[in-house]
């Protein structure tokens, strides 16, 4: 059975401090709840290690923004998947478009990036979605499809164990989100890519995330799709109260 998912991506946002502030106060709202869903808080790498420990790992889970495609070594300022999984993390974004539009990630090194994490034991939450021309000439779904099928080499158990989140570019911090509608077409679009080459019980199986402007007073339409598995949350997890308002979609 795919999980009901709710990541919070921190992004480059919060001193130390702050963050571990943020990390206790939404541990102590998860405290007060029943989720339907996982809760994951994506933070960065400086805080990993203390945000885990004020977390409780059966109420939340712990994830990376990003980690290195390489395994060890000269990489000056990188961060491995082994150094990421040491903290206590479970889980990794990969592929988020602000790393593909401002750091030039391309298919061959998230693959690298996924297969390490994998590797690691960790959960790479891997995002796919378009930018707006994309949108509006039409070839969004193939668009997509492309950075899914990036990564069609690994091995069925592998790509079991991903998660993905559909995040349009155009609706990423913008305030635009997509409609319900197109949210759903494309996530039942993306599971027809995964069933195509890996089977439908996987494609079933895996969790496929709606990311891009998504909060409180949207996060239910969206979840109620079929194919919406959860969403991954930017602005709107900075704020534990706003953060845990999506988790309570789910209810
Ligand atoms: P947003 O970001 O919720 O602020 O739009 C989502 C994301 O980039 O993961």
């Amino acid at each position: 059975m795919r999980k009901n998912i709710v990541a919070g991506n921190w992004k480059m946002n919060t001193t130390l401090e702050e963050g571990v502030e943020l990390a206790n106060n939404v541990n102590a709202l998860l405290k007060e709840r029943k989720p339907n869903c996982d809760v994951v808080v994506c933070v960065p790498f400086t805080h990993l290690t203390s945000v885990n420990a004020v977390l409780e790992p059966e109420l939340v889970g712990l994830g990376a923004e990003n980690c290195s495609e390489h395994v060890k070594g000269a990489y000056t300022g990188e961060v491995s998947a082994s150094m990421v999984k040491s903290t206590g993390a479970k889980y990794v974004i990969l592929g988020h478009s602000e790393r593909r539009q401002y750091f030039g990630e391309n298919n061959e090194q998230l693959l690298a990036k996924t297969q390490l994490a994998l590797e690691n034991g960790l959960t790479p939450i891997f995002c796919v979605g378009e930018v707006l021309e994309e949108r509006e000439n039409g070839s969004y779904n193939d668009v997509v499809q492309g950075q899914v099928e990036a990564l069609f080499s690994l091995s069925p158990e592998d790509f079991s164990k991903i998660v993905i989140a559909y995040e349009p570019v155009w609706a990423i911090g913008t305030g635009k989100t997509a409609t319900a509608e197109q949210a759903q077409d494309m996530h039942a679009h993306i599971r027809k890519v995964v069933e195509s080459k890996y089977g439908k019980e996987i494609a079933d199986n895996t969790s496929i995330l709606y990311g891009g402007s998504c909060k409180p007073s949207n996060a239910k339409e969206l979840f109620a799709k079929p194919d919406v598995d959860g969403g991954l949350i930017g602005g709107a997890a900075l704020d534990a109260e706003s953060f845990m308002g999506i988790v309570d979609a789910f209810n």
